[in-house]
């Protein structure tokens, strides 16, 4: 097994997604197979030069899988250890609607287990072999050479990574109405409290998802569905971990969302040059893009009569979800979250992630209205918010960083054939969070206007500086990298990593 297969993480992920092959979301989704993979490699070679394929990665690529005794392998950890290591839950902060007179609330995450230090005792697994795990996703560059913070940073995230999950697990759930909500009117009953087991067990990924209806009890109401309680915050704690507390929010039927990607767009990743993307998401702190938090703080107080709901919607996968909460609750408003499930039981599931995540949440609440933020580089933001945004009345506006205009680096072609098609009032690229200050939403705001903005229609932004029409023009060295992080993605895809 080699271990430049486990480049797979945030850059590589993103790219196999972005390159998917486009299903029509009215297909019947079926399992997964070999020849799907195949498919997608064949399509992927079109107009490559295999030469400048690392011979490594794709002969490799079928027979690679991740077990959990590998993992442990790995780092350097026996099975008593594992015992001994306290089960953990990752709690997504989910979302709640109103719904025949009840609120339902969509509870998701993972049970995993991490090898990190226990009480007391020497750590399960030693730095070496976290450090050595760790350069794996680090490219060019050992653990050693990198200043005590990024060091930090890249083991945190590489034992987040290699956490091992935990199938067949009963989970329990208090929910309580939040002492703190920002963003609510509605008085803090601290006596409402729904005590509930999850009807089903972890699945073998570890994971839940599903909707769960709350009640009010004698103790205390919950609010009556209506806007002007405005969005109020719940906590949910999982009693049989440490790790589990979450928030969550009840959202009311009408109002507008505020759905953003993260990486590009609300933080500084460079995912269009990987190696910069990987080392801005292993290593370094994580950095806000200019002043978007001032822009979005904005928008957090534009209507204090019936708030903006947020929402984060980012295909990084589920491990690094911590990471990415964190930094989103220390730098913009609170807000639930999507990111990539482990979840690979369908094809849709698997290559049409956002667009899978987009539907479930815009299908919640038909009556929001809902503002799409993403950027240039991701193209399955390019395809799939314009797509949702002809299927869904409920797509107010999208708003697109054009990330070329600020940074010479990217050299990722973008296609804007789904804009074209699209009426021009509903979407906006812009170049920098200066360019949204002023925007009101709750006014009907969209545009703004005077911006310079071209949509081509076809594929913008190629290397060259030209246009096409057609999906065969993006080529070059360019796409070479994108079938190795490409296929490295999919095994990660296929194995849970
Ligand atoms: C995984 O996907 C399958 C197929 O859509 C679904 O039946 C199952 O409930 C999902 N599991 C979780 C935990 O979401
Ligand atoms: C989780 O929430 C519970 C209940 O509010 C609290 O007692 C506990 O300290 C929290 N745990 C952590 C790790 O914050
Ligand atoms: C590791 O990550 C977790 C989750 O983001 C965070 O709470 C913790 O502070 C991090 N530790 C270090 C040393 O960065
Ligand atoms: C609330 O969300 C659930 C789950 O997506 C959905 O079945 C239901 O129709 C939604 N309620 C309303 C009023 O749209
Ligand atoms: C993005 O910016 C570049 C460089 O300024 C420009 O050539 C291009 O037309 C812009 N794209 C869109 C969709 O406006």
């Amino acid at each position: 097994m080699r271990c430049t297969t486990l480049v797979s993480l945030a850059v590589a992920v993103a790219v196999a997604q972005s390159l998917a092959v486009p299903v029509s979301p009215n297909e019947e989704p079926s399992a997964i197979t070999k020849r799907d993979l195949q498919g997608l490699i064949d399509s992927l070679r079109d107009g490559i030069e295999l030469d400048d394929i690392k011979q490594s990665v794709l002969p490799d690529f079928l027979s690679w899988d991740y077990t959990t005794n590998e993992i442990q392998e790995k780092l350097g950890m026996g099975g008593i250890i594992l015992d001994r290591l306290p089960m953990e839950f990752l709690n997504i902060p989910g979302y709640a609607n109103y719904s025949n007179g009840q609120w339902v609330l969509r509870i998701h995450g993972q049970s995993y287990k991490q090898a990190l230090p226990i009480n007391g005792e020497p750590s399960p697994v030693s730095q070496s072999a976290l450090d050595n795990a760790a350069n794996v996703f680090l490219p060019d560059v050992d653990i050693a050479e990198l200043p005590s913070n990024e060091q930090a940073n890249a083991r945190n995230l590489t034992s987040a990574v290699l956490s091992i999950p935990q199938g067949d697990v009963s989970l329990d759930f208090t929910v309580r109405i939040s002492s703190t909500q920002p963003q609510s009117d509605f008085p803090s009953t601290g006596g409402w409290e729904n005590r509930f087991t999850w009807p089903r067990r972890t699945d073998s990924r570890g994971e839940i998802d599903g909707f769960v209806s709350l009640y009010s009890t004698a103790s205390g109401q919950l609010p009556s569905g209506q806007t002007s309680d405005g969005i109020v915050r719940l906590d949910i704690t999982t009693p049989s971990t440490s790790t589990g507390n979450a928030t969550a929010y009840l959202v009311p039927p009408e109002g507008y969302t505020i759905l953003s990607d993260i990486d590009d767009i609300l933080r500084v990743t460079k995912i269009y040059t990987p190696k910069e993307g990987l080392l801005n998401t292993f290593a370094r702190d994580f950095v806000p893009w200019l002043n978007m938090p001032e822009i979005f703080a904005t928008w957090a107080s534009q209507h204090p009569d019936n708030p903006y709901h947020f929402h984060y919607l980012t295909t990084t996968p589920e491990q690094a979800t911590r990471m990415y909460e964190d930094f989103i609750y220390a730098t913009y408003p609170q807000g639930s979250f999507d990111t990539r499930p482990l979840n690979f039981t369908t094809f849709d599931q698997t290559f049409n992630v956002r667009r899978t995540l987009l539907n479930k949440i815009l299908e919640t609440f038909p009556r929001r209205r809902f503002i799409l933020v993403g950027d240039t580089t991701n193209s399955d933001v390019m395809t799939h918010y314009p797509a949702v945004a002809q299927e869904f009345p409920n797509v107010h506006c999208i708003l697109m960083r054009n990330t070329s205009a600020t940074d010479p680096e990217n050299r990722f072609p973008y296609n804007t054939k789904g804009f074209k098609e699209l009426d021009e009032r509903r979407y906006m690229f812009f170049r920098t969070p200066e360019d949204l200050r002023g925007l009101d939403f709750g006014r009907g705001d969209c545009r703004k206007p005077g911006l310079e903005e071209r949509v081509s229609g076809g594929w913008m932004g190629l290397p060259w500086g030209g246009e096409r029409g057609d999906a065969a023009a993006a080529g070059g060295k360019e796409k070479v990298w994108w079938v190795v992080y490409a296929a490295v993605g999919v095994v990660g895809i296929m194995t849970g990593f």
